[in-house]
């Protein structure tokens, strides 16, 4: 079965302010006219959802969440429901990304990661909240540089797909993106090899696998993320358990994410 691939630009804490996102996401728009054969989503900070919302309007571009809450209302300052996402107009929501994980790899002080306090159990309960809201998981999974040295990545990445699994049927789980991000990866400019990041997008159909059987497998798409630019992009892509990319940095220069989106 073939895949579409899926390319997603994660905006992070970026292009904010309802100028920028709407350029931005203008930009993204007229980049891919014309363009079939690929799924493209733009993650833009909540705050300026409605404005990329109305940018999009027409386009085939979709639009995805960097967030989203497991309960649906009540009091929980701050939260975002999957409910609310999807009557902003999202289609995608970035779940269990490394950062709301509190793993921002070795330059951030251990203290501060304690406020995000994000397990495979909470992730689990969004990614199951997302569906159950009709929208679609990007989950994401990955090792830290420790555990990568340490020889834990393939048991780290599989406990993580697993964890964040628990209760999802079968027909949902056809549906799901995962993103192996290499948190050493993300934002540092070193890109995993593209072999290796093949091998660990394979440990994750693999899981999938085990839990669901062969249909769900080859169903499901795998990204790769962190460190994603033009100039790698095509040979990452051109891997066989790599079906798209999940794009920080690059993602916030229309000219990167359209040569990426173009090398898929
Ligand atoms: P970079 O592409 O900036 O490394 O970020 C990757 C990422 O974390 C996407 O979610």
């Amino acid at each position: 079965m073939a895949r579409t691939p899926i390319i997603a630009g994660n905006w992070k804490m970026n292009k904010g302010t309802v100028a920028e996102a709407s350029a931005l996401a203008q930009e993204v728009v007229a980049a891919v006219a014309g363009k079939s054969g690929v799924t493209v989503v733009v993650c833009p900070p909540y705050t300026v959802l409605h404005t990329v919302r109305t940018a999009l309007t027409g386009s085939s571009v979709v639009m995805g969440a960097q967030d989203g809450f497991w309960k649906t209302t009540g009091a929980y300052t701050s939260q975002i429901s999957a409910e609310m996402l999807k009557d902003a107009g999202v289609s995608y929501v970035i779940l269990g990304h490394s950062e709301t994980r509190g793993r921002f790899g070795l330059s951030e002080p251990e203290e501060t990661l304690k406020h995000y306090g994000e397990t495979d159990a909470t992730v689990n309960l969004k990614v199951k909240a997302t569906l159950a809201a009709g929208l679609l998981p990007i989950i994401c999974i990955g090792e830290t540089l420790d555990e990568r040295e340490g020889g834990k990545t393939d048991f780290v990445v599989s406990s993580q797909v697993a964890g964040a699994l628990t209760g999802v049927t079968n027909d949902q789980a056809s549906k799901l993106v995962f993103a192996y991000e290499p948190v050493w990866a993300i934002g540092t400019g070193k890109v995993c090899d593209a072999a290796e990041a093949n091998r660990v997008c394979g440990i994750v159909r693999k899981t999938v696998h085990s839990l669901y059987g062969a249909e769900v497998a080859e169903a499901v798409r795998v990204q790769y993320g962190g460190s994603m630019k033009p100039d790698n992009a095509a040979e990452l892509l051109s891997q066989p358990h790599i079906d798209g990319g999940l794009i920080g940095g690059a993602a916030l220069k229309s000219a990167d994410f359209a040569a990426i989106i173009n090398a898929a």
